[in-house]
């Protein structure tokens, strides 16, 4: 990635006043040596080779996707993080408004930290839903500025909205007033048409006075009208450099940067530049990236050190929603990637997809009994990865007190199995 391109705020060109002005002001804050907010003092400073991430902070986070980061896998992911900040799917206003909210909203206590993604084009739905979703009790709003498909265009909702600051400050200012939770943004770098840096730094201005506690920015303009929302994730490079520019035009404002990040090096790599740093598709495909990040950049245990832990922690979980009345398909699809690019892993696919037994713990305990035993055993974290730990935050594979406590994820039996799954609507497909 171009993560060791260095973009400081010698970078010149945006022509925009206001930017000129906020650069000026950054050369006072050594925008230069950057870092995760979590670990400044006063100052931006870059993080120490052996400092760790204060328990407190979530610098990383799994993106929105539909049909993808439902409650069942937020529960999934729990089993090997606990320190990642995770969001819900887009939720639409409408779904909360006249839907089954209990459905939309309902979520177990283990996943926080996790925020509500919220898709919304009125004012007064944004307010009204934001409203509803207070007894709730997530840990963040979040309004979609950046989904680019057709179906949610023609609601005005998602990437179109970056055409209209001023309308995406009302919808932030209205969200505010109905939760005490910070209110957050998830933006593109542009759209087709306003797709120049000086236009992003317009949108940043103006949405900013609304008091939106962080950006979130996809590293990439969405090309509406001309590309499906998956091309709109592959096709429009990435310009990771506009990000971490704005972050240096903006100091005080929190910056996430998400799109394209695979690998701890790389969260390692954007930290030193923006606040914090989202990560997609490669944490759902590939869930072992989540423990990766446990180790490797909060130099803690996974609450789950194999697969093996991972599906007997899961048993009782899709017991329990069978129980409830739902088939086992709708939470175990979510586990395809464990066993990505491990023998057994074609196994694994072919058990947990196609057409699926209601029950889901005879399934897995098949697959216990098919898998290698290697695979089920290995650590999801690789020895390497444990050295490499080591050399990085120089903890000497030292867990913290809180980390060595056997720490399970709730039992779906002791959680209140509120609501059913299901995606929210299909924009993103
Ligand atoms: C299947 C799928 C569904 C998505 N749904 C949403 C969504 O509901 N809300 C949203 O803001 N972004 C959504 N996205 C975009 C992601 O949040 C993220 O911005 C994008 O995948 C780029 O990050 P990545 O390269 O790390 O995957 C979705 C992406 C995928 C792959």
């Amino acid at each position: 990635m171009s993560g060791s391109i260095r973009y400081g705020c010698a970078v010149t060109g945006t022509g925009s006043d206001m930017c000129a002005e906020s650069r000026i002001n950054t050369r006072e804050t050594s925008c230069d040596s950057g870092g995760s907010s979590a670990l400044r003092s006063g100052g931006w400073r870059r993080r120490g080779p052996g400092e760790s991430i204060p328990h407190s902070e979530h610098p990383v986070s799994i993106a929105p996707m539909m049909d993808r980061t439902d409650r069942h896998y937020r529960w999934f992911a729990r089993l090997m993080t606990r320190r990642v900040m995770l969001y819900t799917e887009m939720v639409a206003t409408g779904a909360i408004l006249y839907g089954d909210r209990e459905r939309h909203l309902g979520f177990d206590p283990i996943e926080h930290p996790v925020a509500l993604q919220l898709g919304g084009a009125e004012v007064s739905e944004v307010a009204e839903a934001t409203r509803l979703a207070e007894p709730y009790a997530y840990d963040e709003i979040n309004l979609n500025i950046g989904c680019p498909s057709d179906r949610v265009q023609e609601r005005g909702i998602g990437a179109c909205l970056m055409r209209d600051p001023e309308h995406v400050a009302r919808l932030v200012e209205a969200a505010r007033r109905n939760t005490s939770k910070p209110v957050t943004v998830k933006c593109r770098i542009g759209v087709n048409g306003k797709e120049s840096y000086d236009d992003l730094v317009r949108f940043v201005q103006l949405v900013r006075k609304a008091g939106p506690a962080r950006f979130t920015v996809h590293a990439r303009i969405a090309v509406l009208g001309g590309l499906n929302p998956k091309e709109n994730r592959d096709v429009p490079p990435l310009r990771y450099e506009d990000v971490y520019r704005l972050k240096c035009d903006f100091p005080e404002v929190d910056i996430e940067i998400n799109g394209g990040v695979t690998s701890v090096h790389q969260v390692r790599e954007h930290l030193q530049h923006v606040d914090r740093v989202m990560i997609g598709r490669a944490a759902y495909d590939r869930p072992a990236l989540c423990a990766e990040l446990e180790v490797d950049l909060f130099g803690e245990e996974p609450p789950c050190a194999t697969r093996r832990e991972v599906i007997e922690e899961l048993m009782p979980y899709v017991e329990a929603w069978n129980q409830a009345g739902h088939p086992a398909n709708r939470i175990v699809r979510h586990t395809l990637g464990l066993v990505a690019g491990r023998p057994g892993a074609r196994a694994w696919r072919r058990l947990m997809s196609g057409r699926l037994p209601y029950q889901g713990r005879p399934l897995l305990e098949r697959a216990l009994r098919e898998l290698p035993r290697d695979t089920l055993d290995e650590p999801l974290v690789s020895g390497a990865s444990l050295r490499e730990r080591e050399m990085v935050t120089g903890s000497s594979g030292q867990a913290s007190e809180e980390s060595r406590r056997p720490c399970r994820p709730r039992r779906a039996g002791d959680s209140l199995l509120a609501g059913i799954d299901g995606s929210h609507d299909t924009a993103y497909q």
